[in-house]
């Protein structure tokens, strides 16, 4: 199936990311958030960082206007009734993702792809809100997504072979390499991911090292690009946690119960780059 139109659900550092990269693709896309002030700083992040990419030479100041020129800016979802692929990216709950999928069901033309960029939530139980779960996949981007590489494709249950496949090829067109799993809590990536981060919180709690004496001995000896709380703090500390709470239900092993530190800093809104504030503190 050919995708021409795209439209990202979220526009914060996930979704502004993925519309970035769709518009990047030439696909024409819509980018929508429940609030203007929300999508009007989704599409300045996207400024900023198509800047850095002109700063770079990777792009010209032109294409940098084009791009910015295939995102049109939603605060309904209305235009998925002129979509062929719509990407989710939304927060980490169950219920608000239902409700939006039951919605784009009704909206979305018959053959259209509903991808979800959840990093845990199950694709079948979101593609059970929908009467086409078939059409019901999960595209799992990472963080910064102009910059990452991978796509996580995740086939639910029902998910066919043609729609894996056409999710693939859009992958590819945004420049990304799409690698296919099976829909398990935390999928490949966060399964592992998250008890790495999770294991570097028990050890700050425990006053094993410092952050920084974390994050070093993983950056210097594991040639990891940035240490895991630090990552955390990118990632935001309440994603991580409710990352965990995905596995531990889902797997029931207490190998995945957050650490306690972890639960305090959500409590106190610590959230991490987002907030300014995290394990580390940004001005
Ligand atoms: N837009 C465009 N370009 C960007 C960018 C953005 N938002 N952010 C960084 N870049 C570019 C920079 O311009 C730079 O380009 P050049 O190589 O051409 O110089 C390049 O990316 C590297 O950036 P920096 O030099 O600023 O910084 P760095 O070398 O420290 O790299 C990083 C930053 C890419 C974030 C790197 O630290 C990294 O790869 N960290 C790990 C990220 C990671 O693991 N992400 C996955 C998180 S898990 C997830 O997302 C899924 C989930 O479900 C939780």
């Amino acid at each position: 199936m050919e995708v021409k139109t795209i439209m990202v659900i979220g526009a914060g550092q996930m979704g502004n990311g993925i519309a970035q990269v769709a518009a990047q693709a030439g696909y024409t896309t819509f980018m929508n958030d429940i609030s203007e002030d929300l999508v009007d700083r989704g599409m300045t992040a996207i400024a900023g960082s198509l800047d850095r990419m002109v700063k770079k030479e990777k792009i010209t100041a032109d294409d940098k206007t084009a791009i910015l020129g295939r995102i049109t800016p939603a605060v309904t979802l209305d235009p998925a009734s002129e979509c062929d692929l719509v990407i989710e990216a939304v927060v980490e709950k169950m219920s608000i993702k239902a409700d939006i999928f039951s919605a784009l069901d009704r909206l979305a033309p018959g053959h259209a792809i509903l991808a979800s960029n959840t990093s845990s939530l199950p694709i079948t139980g979101i593609a059970a809100h929908t009467g086409r779960p078939e059409k019901v996949i999960g595209m799992h981007f990472m963080n910064p997504v102009p910059v990452m590489k991978l796509v996580e494709v995740i086939n639910g249950l029902a998910t066919t072979p043609e729609v894996t496949a056409t999710v693939r090829a859009v992958a590819e067109a945004m420049g990304k390499i799409p690698v296919e799993c099976r829909d398990v809590p935390g999928f490949v990536s966060n399964r592992v991911l998250m008890v790495m981060i999770n294991e570097a919180l028990w050890e700050l709690y425990e006053g094993v090292a410092t952050a920084e004496g974390i994050d070093q001995i993983m950056k210097l000896g594991m040639n990891h690009p940035m240490g895991p709380l630090a990552l955390a703090d990118l990632i935001g500390l309440d994603t991580v946690l409710a990352i965990l709470g995905v596995l531990q239900d889902g797997y029931g092993d207490p190998k995945y119960r957050p650490s306690p530190l972890l639960k305090s800093y959500v409590a106190a809104g610590w959230l991490g780059r987002k907030t300014g504030r995290g394990i580390y503190e940004y001005k």
